[in-house]
């Protein structure tokens, strides 16, 4: 692995020698010039410090101190430096940009007939000359004026000062943010737009104005946005005791955004997909997805906001945190309102969801070339870390902890964390304190040393399950061991040697019948009981053993239940064991589980058949299981869907070595449409029973009626069957929302023959072809289902088809690379081919998205040949490009190293 030398160490840290206690900034808008003045009142905190300021793609055009030109200051990469003669002083700096012509949709850029800004993580640089880093935190007053009557809305962080009318057909408006803030969560729109707004009242009184804004024409989409912001604001009041510090909170949507949403100050940014909704639109998925991110942002409010990052090493510190906060709000409101069993049931769902996203997603990259510690120790392009393992990863690191400490003791953990820290730029060091302070006091002194490494390593842990049981002493013993390979750029430390991690691992044992055992933990140590009769063991070392007394028979064991920790298990199961926990597990986590371990193994086991070219058969233990839970009367519809369908195609490519991906895809294909044959009454009748023309709703139970409705369909199809067609075609046509309509396309496109969907699929296209979101929807169908690049390259020709739009190119460009197996992964290597090709032409439009498209070929090193060869000669032809971006180098670069 090279060590290039843009790399930057987090061991590099210095604080910033200069305070900005006030930054004036005044924005004369021009889609193509724009000129921004800059005024901030500066006081060293060093003696004769080197002020240093940031700037990128933008023109320097005169520096005034105290009103005075300043001629002795040198600018050359970026990087604008001058050594000031006073301590306090006013510093104005005036620039112009080119909004129109930002394709990196970083800075001030246009999208549709409006201004818009990211600053996250280094844009603010792109707008005027700044100290672009999290630690300097300011007060803001920004004055927008621009054409009155193309941009009547002109929005900033914070609160309106004043507006008013111009010369020349122009007008300005004035905001102040009364908290001070780092330049990363500045933001400015400007433009014309429908508002959905209501009045709603915080938990001591205050009254706050929630509003959207979306581009003229859409909304009456955002009404589900609104709903979901009041209720996370009402969440965040019950749950965490965090009240909005705000009059004023505004949500505005952009169709030209680098990710899901930003939480600047008071004036969140949102990518359209995760506001825009209604039943023909959007489906459940859409519905939850805009909850989740609403919330996410809402909840940066404070885990980001008022408590921030140091530096963007400590991202994980707001992000780890606040997909946590979101993960709970979701899982909490998918609960509300129902009885215990299915609430229960409910918050399965959700966390089944997060674990398979992070097995199928973060798993991967914590054992590829970009393996990094949630707190990484070095990086060439920030841009590059707002990754699985910062966000997905993080999350789970701070669950442990809720899991170590419990609710309650969480929750004071959060008060001590703000009662230290607000208003602060901190470290996850700062977080783990405050929580440990609280672990040490109810924890008779123990602490979270062993815990840290969570931070500090990276990679997923192995932990290795035996099980001694003695028929005589009526014993069962459990050694837990732990292991954890060097991965990514910890392999260049030779030095180095990884120390063991804090897992809580979280078991349960069942008799042959199925029955929970009741565990004694008497006498025995690191060991906590839990629901369901189980217990968290506390794995703080690299092998510990807990002997269990007055255990009457072998038992079953129920391992990581609600996957306790990040990582993967090893216990040799035998196939009838699975069976029974398949059945009767009481956590429906660890059920569910093994539903999926018992076939994967099969998947596993018929894959290397069929690349011994042997014939293939599915162990009836399967049918036997999936007979019994497609039957099984206590079970929701939402969690059945989940204990029937099979394993994500990415999580089991993972336990591939080496990785056949077409081999994989027949042998899913085989189990797929052997399950589909043998129960193909049960399938229908299921179908019939759970397809109801209600009105939409989109609740946890209706969703879970449409889900299982929707997996009958694809196994019906997956064998073409005649009937299962024919619901498929009607299902289409009457469809009253997307979801129906979705999953009968999808069902079409995926697996019936072409003369069968062609109607259809152009019906779709014509029917919305207005709908940006939901033409990303027919380009994504189109991508997963096409059979050659052929037909990729005729859909780039479509009209509708721009890679300056990184919905569009992450709906057919990165949809046909990431989930088309049969196609991407052709013999010919010329999907490979093709891929590099288009990660090129990308680069030269928007270096952050193209660094995220390359990463498709991150875990090339362990395809099987001809695979293996075909992706490294892709790679170096990226490589051999004379002008890529420093965000594509790095991912580049750390692949072929
Ligand atoms: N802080 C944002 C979020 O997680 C992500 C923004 C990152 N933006 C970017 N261009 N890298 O909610
Ligand atoms: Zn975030």
């Amino acid at each position: 692995m090279s060590v290039s030398s843009h790399t930057i160490y987090r061991k590099d840290y210095r604080p910033y020698p200069f305070t900005i206690e006030r930054v004036q900034l005044h924005f004369a808008l021009e889609p193509q010039h724009t000129i921004v003045t800059n005024t901030m009142h500066v006081i060293a905190k060093e003696h004769n410090a080197t002020m240093v300021l940031n700037g990128e793609d933008i023109e320097l055009q005169a520096i005034y101190i105290n009103g005075k030109a300043l001629t002795s200051y040198e600018y050359s990469d970026n990087l604008l430096q001058f050594k000031p003669s006073e301590t306090e002083f006013d510093l104005k700096i005036v620039s112009s940009c080119n909004p129109s012509a930002n394709s990196t949709l970083m800075g001030l850029y246009v999208s549709g007939q409006s201004f818009f800004t990211q600053c996250e993580a280094e844009g603010f640089r792109r707008i005027t000359f700044f100290p672009d880093r999290p630690d300097v935190m300011s007060e803001y007053i920004v004055t927008i004026e621009a054409d009155k009557k193309q941009y009547p809305y002109l929005l900033s962080n914070g609160n309106l000062i004043s507006s008013q009318d111009l010369d020349n057909g122009r007008h300005q408006a004035v905001w102040h943010d009364p908290f001070l803030k780092p330049c990363y969560l500045f933001a400015l729109v400007a433009g014309d737009f429908d508002i959905r707004e209501k009045t709603s009242h915080t938990r001591s009184g205050r009254e706050v104005l929630l509003q959207i804004y979306s581009d003229k024409g859409s909304g009456d989409q955002t009404l589900w946005a609104l709903d979901s912001l009041e209720r996370s604001i009402q969440w965040d009041e019950k749950r965490f005791n965090l009240e909005l510090d705000l009059d004023r909170f505004m949500i505005v949507v952009t169709h030209d955004f680098n990710m899901g949403a930003m939480e600047n100050k008071g004036l969140n940014i949102f990518n359209a997909v995760y506001v825009l909704a209604d039943p023909e639109t959007a489906t459940d998925a859409n519905y939850m997805g805009i909850e989740s991110v609403v919330g996410h942002e809402y909840f940066h409010n404070w885990t980001g906001n008022r408590v921030t990052c140091r530096d963007w090493f400590q991202l994980s510190l707001k992000e780890g945190l606040t997909v946590f906060r979101d993960q709970e709000f979701s899982a909490d409101m998918a609960a509300r309102l129902l009885p215990p069993e299915a609430a229960l049931s409910a918050r399965t769902v959700k966390r089944i969801e997060d674990v398979t996203h992070l097995r199928a997603a973060q798993f991967p990259e914590d054992a590829g070339p970009m393996a990094h510690p949630i707190r990484p120790d070095s990086y060439q392009e920030i841009g590059n870390f707002y990754t699985m393992t910062v966000y997905e990863k993080g999350a789970e690191v701070i669950r442990m902890q809720h899991t170590l400490l419990g609710e309650e003791g969480f929750q004071q953990g959060m008060q001590e964390y703000f009662r230290r820290h607000d208003g602060q730029a901190v470290t996850c060091d700062d977080f783990v304190n405050a929580m440990e302070s609280v672990y040490k006091a109810r924890h008779s002194g123990k602490d979270f040393s062993v815990f840290r490494h969570w931070y500090s390593q990276a990679g997923t842990p192995t932990v290795n399950v035996q099980l001694d049981y003695d028929t005589h002493q009526q014993t069962a013993s459990i050694t837990l061991t732990q292991h954890c390979d060097k991965v990514g750029v910890e392999k260049l430390q030779a030095d180095m040697e990884k120390k063991p991690f804090h897992i809580p691992f979280h078991i349960g044992m069942l008799n042959q019948a199925g029955q929970a055992i009741p565990l004694n933990i008497e006498g025995l140590e690191d060991i906590t009981p839990t629901l369901q009769n189980g217990v968290l063991l506390d794995l703080k070392v690299p092998s510990q053993t807990w002997v269990f007394k007055g255990i009457k028979e072998r038992p079953i064991l129920s391992l990581l239940r609600d996957f306790s920790a990040p990582v993967s298990v090893i216990y040799d199961y035998s196939f009838e064991e699975l069976a029974v926990l398949c059945a009767h597990d009481s956590n429906p986590f660890a059920r569910w589980e093994a539903t999926q371990e018992l076939i994967s193994r099969e998947i596993l086991r018929l894959t290397q058949c069929i690349q011994e070219e042997k014939s293939l058969a599915l162990n009836p233990i399967i049918h036997q299981v999936w007979q019994h839970n497609l039957s099984d009367p206590l079970l929701d519809a939402a969690y059945r869907t989940w204990i029937l369908a099979l394993p994500s195609e990415k999580v089991l490519l993972e336990r591939l070595h080496p990785i056949t991906p077409l081999a994989l895809n027949k042998a899913l294909q085989f189990v797929r449409q052997s399950l589909a044959t043998v129960h193909r009454d049960v399938w229908i009748s299921t179908y019939q029973h759970y397809h109801a023309q209600e009105d939409y709703q989109p609740d946890p139970i209706s969703i879970g009626k449409r889900s299982l409705k929707n997996l009958s369909l694809n196994y019906l199809l997956s064998i073409k069957d005649p009937e299962g067609i024919a619901l498929a075609k009607t299902q289409y046509q009457q469809a009253k929302n997307m979801t129906d309509r979705m999953g009968a396309i999808s069902a079409l496109l995926h697996y019936a023959d072409k003369a069968d969907t062609e109607t259809i699929n152009q019906d779709f296209y014509q029917r919305f072809e207005n709908n940006p979101l939901v033409m990303d929807k027919w380009f994504a169908l189109q991508a997963t289902s096409a059979q050659s690049v052929k037909t990729i390259r005729t859909l780039m020709d479509n009209p509708l088809f721009t890679l300056r739009n990184p919905n569009r190119v992450r709906a057919l460009l990165f949809q046909f690379c990431m989930n088309n197996t049969e196609a991407f992964h052709q013999n010919n290597g010329e999907a490979y081919t093709f891929w590099a090709e288009q990660v090129i032409a990308l680069d030269a439009i928007n270096p952050e998205v193209a660094a995220r498209f390359a990463r498709v070929m991150d875990n090339w090193q362990r395809f099987a040949e001809p695979h293996k060869t075909q992706m490294q000669k892709a790679l170096q032809s990226i490589a051999q490009q004379t002008a890529l971006s420093k965000n594509t180098t790095e991912i580049i670069e750390k692949a072929l190293s």
